[in-house]
C-alpha cells in the first residue's frame, strides 16, 4: 500500500512540495496508521512497513535520473521487471476472484455484492471510460466496508493493498487539523497525480471519509469529473472508493422494518435504500456530505451495508477460525456471537460492532 511511501519522488521530482512540513505531517499519523493498518484494516502487521520503502529507488539513484520523469519511471519499473509482454503486471483485474471473494467471504451483504462487483466490472471492461469510477460505501462500522476495499484492491492488484498503485488515507490521521486544509490539499493533489502517472489504474481509498474537510474534497474534485486530462494526465482508469458511515442509522431503519414485517432481509433492494441515502448524504454534516462531489452527482453507486445480524457473526467466526487452520464447533461460534453487544435495545436483532475485530475476539475463545 502506498502511504505517503512516495517521499523520494517528491525530494526528486516536486520542486513545489514543501518537505519539511511534509515530514511533520506524516510523522504525526504513522504510529496511528501502522495501529489502524493492522487493526482495523488486518493488514500484515510491520511496524515500521521498511521494506515498502525499499521498493523505492534512493534519493541518490533518482537525482542520477533525467528530467523526463514519466519516461524514466516507466524504464525503471520495467528494469524492475514490473513491466509484461500483456501490460503491467501490477495491475491483475482478476474479476472472478472478486465475484468469489466477495460472495464467499463477505457476509450479509447482497447489495453490496451484486452493486461493487457490477460497478467495477463495468468500468474495466469500457475500453474507454468517461471518468473515473467512484463509490461510496455507507454503513456502520464492521459491516464489511474496509474488507470490500482490501477485496477489490486484493483481486485488482498482484500486491493488493501494498500494490504500488493503491493509496490509502484515513481522514483522521493524514488529515487531522482543519487549520492545515491548505497544505493537505496541495499534498493531496500531488499525491494523487504522482500515484497516477505511476500507475494508470489507480486506486485511492478514503477511509473514514466523513470525517473529510471539505475543501480537501473540493480539491480533488477535477481529478473524479468528466475531463480528458488535467495538467496532462488522465484520470479516466483511475478508482475511488470514499467509505463512511453516513447513512447507517437509515440503513438500520429499513433493515429493522423488513424485520418487523417480516420480509427477508435479502428481499432488501437497492431501491428502498438509495434514495434516501442520497438525500441522508447530502444533509448529514461534514465534509464529504457538504462537498461538491455529493453535489455534482460525481459519486457513480452509493454502496450500503446492512448492519448484521446474529447469523452473520458466527459467519465472521467461522472464517477467522478456519483462517488459524482450526474447525470450531457450533457451540462455539455461538459463545463468540453471543459476546457481541445486539441492538436495538428490545429486538437486539443487529451486531453493534458487526464483525469487527472478530479475528482478535476469539482469542478468547480459543482452547
Ligand atoms: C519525524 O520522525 C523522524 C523519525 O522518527 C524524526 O527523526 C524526525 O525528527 C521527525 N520529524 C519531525 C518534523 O518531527
Ligand atoms: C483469480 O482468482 C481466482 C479465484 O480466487 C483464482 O483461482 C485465479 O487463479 C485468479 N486468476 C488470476 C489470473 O490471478
Amino acid at each position: 500500500m502506498m502511504i505517503f511511501r512516495f517521499l523520494p519522488l517528491f525530494w526528486a521530482f516536486s520542486v513545489k512540495a514543501d518537505f519539511f512540513q511534509f515530514e511533520t505531517i506524516s510523522n504525526v499519523s504513522t504510529y496511528y496508521f501502522n495501529y489502524i493498518y493492522c487493526n482495523i484494516w488486518e493488514g500484515d502487521c510491520q511496524p515500521h512497513q521498511e521494506d515498502a520503502t525499499q521498493k523505492v529507488p534512493s534519493r541518490d539513484l533518482l537525482s542520477t535520473l533525467p528530467q523526463d520523469c514519466m519516461r524514466s519511471l516507466v524504464e525503471w519499473y520495467c528494469a524492475l521487471g514490473q513491466c509484461c509482454d500483456t501490460g503491467d503486471c501490477r495491475i491483475i483485474n482478476n474479476i472472478t476472484g472478486l465475484a468469489r471473494d466477495l460472495e464467499l467471504r463477505l457476509h450479509g451483504q447482497h447489495l453490496a455484492q451484486s452493486v461493487v462487483l457490477k460497478a467495477i466490472e463495468g468500468f474495466l471492461k469500457s475500453p474507454d471510460p468517461n471518468k473515473p469510477l467512484t463509490l461510496s460505501f455507507h454503513g456502520w462500522s464492521g459491516t464489511g466496508k474496509n474488507f470490500v476495499a482490501r477485496l477489490i484492491a486484493e483481486n485488482l492488484y498482484r500486491d493488493g493493498l501494498k500494490s504500488e498503485c493503491v493509496t490509502l488515507f484515513i481522514a483522521p490521521f493524514h488529515f487531522p487539523h482543519a487549520r492545515l486544509v491548505d497544505v493537505y490539499k496541495s499534498q493531496l493533489k500531488e499525491a494523487i497525480r504522482d500515484s497516477v502517472v505511476r500507475c494508470h489504474q489507480a486506486l485511492f481509498i478514503f477511509d473514514e471519509a466523513e470525517k473529510l474537510h471539505p475543501g480537501l474534497i473540493d480539491a480533488i474534485k477535477p481529478f473524479v469529473d468528466h475531463y480528458d486530462n488535467v495538467d496532462g494526465v488522465s484520470y479516466r482508469k483511475t478508482l475511488f472508493l470514499f467509505l463512511s458511515n453516513i447513512g447507517g442509522a437509515v440503513i438500520s431503519e429499513v433493515a429493522l422494518d423488513f424485520w418487523h414485517s417480516g420480509q427477508n432481509r435479502e428481499d432488501i433492494g437497492m431501491e428502498d435504500l438509495e434514495h434516501q441515502l442520497r438525500s441522508e448524504a447530502l444533509e448529514s454534516q461534514g465534509g464529504f456530505a457538504q462537498s461538491q462531489l455529493m453535489s455534482g452527482h460525481l459519486i457513480d453507486f452509493f454502496v450500503p451495508f446492512l448492519p448484521l445480524e446474529y447469523r452473520h457473526v458466527k459467519l465472521c467466526a467461522r472464517d477467522a477460525y478456519m483462517a488459524r487452520g482450526l474447525r470450531p464447533s457450533e457451540e462455539t461460534l455461538d459463545d463468540v456471537a453471543r459476546a457481541m453487544l445486539y441492538l436495538p435495545k428490545e429486538e437486539k436483532l443487529f451486531s453493534a460492532q458487526g464483525c469487527k475485530s472478530i479475528p482478535q475476539r476469539i482469542n478468547f475463545f480459543l482452547p
